[in-house]
């Protein structure tokens, strides 16, 4: 497996990977990667000849400097797992390589970035969008790979891709769970044991919503059911519980006669923020 920290050398390869009629699939993480992100890995390869992961904190997406600061970093357990997996080659740049200069650019995507995430995380996906902007660009891949664990962060992808013609094919891949339901993340590394054990409640609330939608309760009735499942957890707690339509992320009163909907939660385990949703 090729590994690259500068643009130039990697693109050179992508170049010459592409002159000889190769598919590229791209992988964009922030590493401390874990069996969710090899699945991306693994889609990736089945579609493409070549595939490359990125691995970049990237600090524009983050609103908390905290959160910032105590990611967790793993590149060199990261690198081996890649390379078990057969990936082609990983770019991890520096800060200084992906912003040689301090960015002016702020992007704006409606009601996508105002909903969930975006009222908790202001400025986060503006971040995201330059990150994977700048990735787009350097890497031209024919396939990106997302996980559905972030599913408002493929939404605001799949915007990007469309309006500035990104010429590439996206995926999203669903969410690896822990044996207990827990969506594997890289913030998972930073549980400890009491936590990781309470940290289930959103999977258990999120499943227990699922049923109660589908047996016609009411969104808001569910809700109140969330919140106090969510309460009783020591140590948890709760920031937002919502029924989406999966497309818009418009936020659903009543699920009935809605097209594809997503149960999405979100909350904190002592100081860790999880995320986690489900189809309807
Ligand atoms: P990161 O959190 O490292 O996630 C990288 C990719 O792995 C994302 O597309 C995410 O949705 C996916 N992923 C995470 N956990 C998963 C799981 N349990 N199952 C399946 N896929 C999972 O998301 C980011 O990084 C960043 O925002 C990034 C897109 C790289 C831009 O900086």
């Amino acid at each position: 497996m090729e590994i690259f920290k500068q643009i130039a050398p990697f693109k050179a390869f992508l170049k010459g990977a592409k002159l000889a009629g190769k598919t590229v699939g791209l992988v964009p993480t922030m590493g401390a990667l874990h069996k969710g992100h090899i699945s991306l890995v693994e889609a990736s390869k089945t579609q493409n000849s070549v595939t490359v992961a990125t691995i970049f904190v990237n600090p524009t997406q983050f609103n908390n400097p905290e959160d910032l600061k105590k990611y967790p970093k793993t590149l060199d357990k990261d690198v081996a797992l890649l390379e078990k997996v057969g990936c082609d080659a990983v770019f991890c740049p520096e800060t200084e390589e992906m912003y040689d200069q301090p960015s002016r650019i702020k992007f704006d995507f409606g009601h996508l970035d105002k909903v969930m995430e975006g009222q908790f995380r202001p400025g986060h996906f503006s971040g995201v969008a330059l990150v994977v902007s700048k990735l787009f660009n350097i890497v031209e891949p024919h396939h990106a790979y997302f996980g559905q664990k972030d599913w408002q962060q493929f939404a605001v992808i799949r915007t990007l891709v469309e309006e500035l013609k990104f010429g590439l094919e996206l995926h999203y891949v669903p969410t690896m769970r822990e044996a207990d339901g827990l969506a594997m993340s890289s913030r998972n590394l930073r549980l400890d044991a009491q936590q990781r054990a309470h940290a289930t409640i959103f999977y258990k609330a999120l499943s227990y919503a699922r049923e109660a939608l589908r047996s016609g309760q009411d969104v808001a009735d569910v809700r109140k059911r969330v919140q106090s499942m969510v309460d009783q957890e020591p140590g948890m707690r709760l920031e937002y519980f919502e029924a989406t339509d999966s497309k818009n992320l418009t936020v659903l009163d009543n699920v009935k006669n809605a097209g594809q909907v997503i149960l999405c939660i979100a909350g904190y385990a002592g100081e860790i923020r999880l995320i986690d949703n489900l189809f309807l």
